[in-house]
Parts: C-alpha cells; structure tokens; sequence
C-alpha cells in the first residue's frame, strides 16, 4: 500500500494558536508512520505559512528562519502544497490527499480555511464550511438547536449598533432573558476570551460593553450552576457518540484561565452520571451535530443544571482540542477507540466524504 500524503495545518491567526501547537504535537505523533507520509504546514500570528520536517518545533520554539514559505493554491488540479522561493516562484513539494487542520477558532475552526481546501477540491478532516461558521457563531448556533427542539438556556442576541443607539432598549431585553446572574458572550469567540457573568444591570452594562470589543453581536444567556458534561462525536452519515466526560473548573465557571492558566481543572472520564442523564447527553450530542450537518468529529458541551438537572446543550466544537489530555481524545479512548485509530477514522471519514461530493451531479443534465 502507496502512503497516503496529509498536509496536518496548526498554529494560526486566533488566540489559540498556542492550543493548537500542543493540540498538533500529539496528533503528529498519533499518525502512524507506515501508513502516512505527513508534511508540516505552521501559520503564523500573522498568518503566514511555513513548511519543515519540524515545522512544529520551530513553531513551539517561536522561531521560523529556516523554514519555507508554503502556500495551497485554490485550483483543484493543483493538488498539493507548494514552496515559494526567490521571486515568487513556485514549486510543489509534497503531494497532499488529506488535508488534517489542528486549527482552533477564528480562521481555522470558523469554515474559512475549510472554504480554501474545497476549492482546491482536498478532502480534510471535519466539518465542512457551513458546519464549521454555524458551530462557531453562538447566536446563529442556538436558533439552530432550538429550530431542532433540543434544548438550550434562554438567550438574546444583541447587536452592537442597538447598543449604540439605545442602551437602555438593549439592557431591558438582555434583562428580559432571565433573571440575575446572566452570561454575556461575543457570538464569534472561544476560550471564554470576553465572557463575563453579572449580576446586576452596572455589571451588565460592563459586560456588554467588554464583549463588544471582541464582536459586533453579543448573546447574552440565563445563567445557572451547572455540571459541565462533553461527548465526543465521530462519523458523517451515522455519527457515534463517546461516553461523556465531565469536567470541574478550577474557577467558578470553566474561565480562559481555567481552561489554559492554571491546570487544576480535572476531568473525570466517564462523567459519573445515572443511565438515563448518560444516554441522553449521548442523544443530545448526536442530534446536535446532525443539526449543524457535522462530518467527521465534533465535541458536545452540555451544562446539566445541579437544581432541575436538566441537561442543556451549550456548544459544540467542531476542532476540539487534541493534545494526549484532550477531552476529544480521552472520551474515545474510554470508550475503545485509542488515539492512533481515531486518526484513522478521522482520515477515512475525511476520504469518504470527499468521494461522496465527488460523486454528485454538478451540472444540468437536460430537459425532463
Ligand atoms: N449560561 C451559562 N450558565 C452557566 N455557566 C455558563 C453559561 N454559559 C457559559 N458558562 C460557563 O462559561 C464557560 C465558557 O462558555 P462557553 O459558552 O463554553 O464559551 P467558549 O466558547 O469560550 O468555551 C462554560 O464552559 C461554562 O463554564
Ligand atoms: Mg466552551
């Protein structure tokens, strides 16, 4: 059997950048060596691309001298990675079947760069372009669950023009959401960067205020003590979902120095939870990800509220995180599925979908 050629993509133009170096790391170790020939594409803060047999490690060392410039070109007869040398030459250097993004958040979770690999006609690993800007936006995402009956906290989207344009309007109808404490978040961002939680309406008026830095909408939401429980979902047509996991934050909610500051988050695999809470975070989980028409992976955040315990689904990831302690992975793992295949499955869902659009008629074919 000929290797297959991945191109696997990390580091990036969001604040995960860092994430998404750790998150690489262990996948490149993940892939197995016989069956995969791996090239090494790192993007920049800035977001420029680099190749190198350890691209990885000039990356996690900060320091690109001596890497290639590379690039993907979008014509689909292309198909591969290019370096580009003295005046803008170009060169191929490594043929590509499958394009692996380990990207987290803007411009490499969001369908951007997903955009980028299907006019290049590449198959890649995840959600496809739709999935991917939907799943990333937390307004558009929670109309569409609740479209689907599944169930989510009640929220408002606010938009930073009526913000401008009548405080007073916008703090009555993020109060009219719940009452106090309520979530406020920019609809576009991950890693909790601009979410705060209030509890009164000055600190309301912060918190919109702080979140409009980051996005032009903002979701504010009804805010509860909660149990934080993921599962992992794999597959395209018949998605399967993991056990759940649970995490318990360090901080009062799961905060970006929670997540990234201070390890003491813990994670407890399986999530202790009765038969029936676990089946239906299971469900839950699956019907979320064919909601927002999901391909190949996604991790299912749910908030099981301690009062009622009724579960809510709070997010899903559609480029969840990877390194050897990742939820995404881990749930897999205790639930039969070690790391090194589930790059395999990733990869092949990857292939299969791809076949499938290659399969679809495209043109008019005649009058009836
Ligand atoms: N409505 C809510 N009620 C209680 N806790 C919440 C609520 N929304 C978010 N949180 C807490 O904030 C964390 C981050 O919010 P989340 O919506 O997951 O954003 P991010 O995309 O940044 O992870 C969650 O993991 C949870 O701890
Ligand atoms: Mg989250």
């Amino acid at each position: 059997m000929p290797k297959l050629n991945l191109a696997v993509f990390f580091g990036g133009r969001s604040g995960e950048h860092e994430v998404s170096l750790m998150s690489a790391r262990s996948v490149l170790g993940a892939l197995e060596k016989d069956k995969y020939q791996v090239v090494q594409v790192g993007i920049t803060h800035d977001g420029e691309w680099f190749t190198g047999e350890d691209a990885i490690g000039a990356f996690e060392r900060g320091d690109t001298r001596g890497l290639d410039a590379a690039t993907l070109l979008p014509e689909p007869g292309a198909r591969g990675l290019y370096a580009r040398g003295e005046g803008s030459s170009l060169s191929k250097i490594a043929d590509v079947d499958v394009a692996v993004p380990i990207l987290h958040g803007s411009f490499g979770e969001d369908g951007t760069i997903q955009g980028l690999f299907e006019m290049a006609e590449l198959a890649y690993v995840g959600a496809g372009v739709l999935a991917s800007a939907v799943a990333m936006d937390k307004g558009l995402f929670k109309w569409l669950m609740r479209a689907h009956g599944i169930p989510v906290l009640e929220f408002a989207i606010i938009d930073s023009v009526r913000l401008e344009a009548d405080m007073d309007a916008a703090l009555d109808e993020a109060e009219a959401v719940a009452a106090y404490p309520l979530f406020v978040k920019p609809a576009n961002l991950g890693s909790s960067v601009g979410i705060s939680k209030v509890r009164s309406r000055s600190d309301l008026v912060e918190g919109l205020l702080e979140a409009v830095r980051y996005d032009r909408r903002i979701l504010v939401e009804r805010g509860i003590e909660a149990r934080e429980i993921e599962v992992s979902v794999l597959g395209n047509e018949h998605p399967e979902a993991s056990v759940p996991g649970e995490v318990i934050p360090s901080d009062e909610y799961y905060s970006y120095r929670a997540k990234y500051i201070d390890d003491r988050s813990e994670l407890h695999i399986p999530a202790p939870l009765d038969p029936e809470t676990t089946e239906e975070a299971r469900r839950i989980a699956v019907e979320a990800f064919q909601a927002v028409d999901g391909a190949g992976m996604a991790r299912v955040d749910l908030l099981l509220e301690l009062e009622t315990e009724h579960l809510y689904l709070n997010e899903l990831n559609t480029i969840p995180g990877f390194t050897q302690i990742s939820m995404y992975p881990k749930l897999w793992e205790a639930s039969g599925l070690p790391y090194p295949e589930l790059m395999d499955r990733l990869i092949e869902l990857a292939q299969a979908r791809k076949a499938q659009k290659d399969g679809w008629v495209r043109t008019y074919e005649g009058a009836e």
